[in-house]
């Protein structure tokens, strides 16, 4: 079940936020939510910045509690990525997937996801570009609703419009973990079958995308050999 949000004019983040929250609350309920319509210390993967324009774009954080199991975790961010690209297809924008945590439209990035697990389950923390007019702030060529569909929406309608489609990812999720969603998780990956470069760090390694196992986790083929791979990001 998710909770009717709770809205905030600023916050440094709302990761941040339900994180300190949750110390001083370890009862806090499974399914808050804390959104904000601007963030002064928005936080990406690998120590990035997320920065977003003030009243632009949603960005909110939501709790679930959970067995809080290092390698299931990242799967939920898949499963959020999921509901995400619902909510797109549902406003008339195609959307696809890319592992292991963003949402893309015509190959550009419309949204982010930073999953953190704490010691009662996880927090899930969504970026996405609603109104946002030009690619700036962005570790990658982005895009947002607006760019994509020439329309501005309200941040505070697309966030009542994502959650019971969230909510539903999420206990797919949370019954039967990431083998719940794959089918449609890999409905929306167009790399699936193809060649792919997957990088972390300095590491790059290059094969066929074959793809994901039980937990989410990428399976690419080299010369016929599949491996697992649990970190980096694809291109190509
Ligand atoms: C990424 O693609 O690097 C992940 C970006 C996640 C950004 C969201 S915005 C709401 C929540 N609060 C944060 O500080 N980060 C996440």
């Amino acid at each position: 079940m998710i909770l009717k949000p709770l809205w905030f004019d600023r916050l440094p983040s709302t990761n941040t936020f339900l994180k300190e929250r949750l110390e001083l609350e370890p009862a806090l309920l499974s399914g808050t939510v804390v959104a904000a319509r601007e963030q002064t210390h928005g936080r990406g993967r690998r120590d990035r910045e997320w920065l977003s324009d003030a009243n632009e774009n949603l960005t909110f954080s939501l709790f679930l509690r959970t067995v809080s199991n290092p390698r299931k975790i990242p799967s939920a961010t898949m499963a959020a990525a999921i509901a995400i690209a619902e909510l797109l297809d549902s406003i008339g924008i195609q959307a696809n997937l890319k592992w292991p945590n963003d949402v893309q439209v015509g190959g550009k990035k419309i949204c982010g996801i930073l999953s953190e697990a704490v010691s009662s389950g996880v927090i899930i923390g969504i970026g996405l570009n609603v109104n946002m007019g030009g690619a700036k702030h962005i570790d990658q060529p982005a895009t947002s609703i607006l760019m994509a569909s020439g329309e501005r929406r309200s941040i505070e309608e697309m966030l009542e419009m994502l959650l019971p489609t969230l909510a539903d990812r999420l206990n797919e999720w949370g019954q039967g973990g990431f083998s719940k969603v794959r089918k449609k998780w890999e409905a929306n990956v167009p790399t699936l079958g193809k060649t792919v470069t997957v990088r972390d760090g300095e590491t790059s390694r290059c094969g066929i995308l074959r793809g994901f196992g039980d937990d989410g986790e990428l399976l690419l083929d080299e010369h016929g050999v599949v491996s697992a791979i649990w970190a980096g990001d694809v291109e190509g």
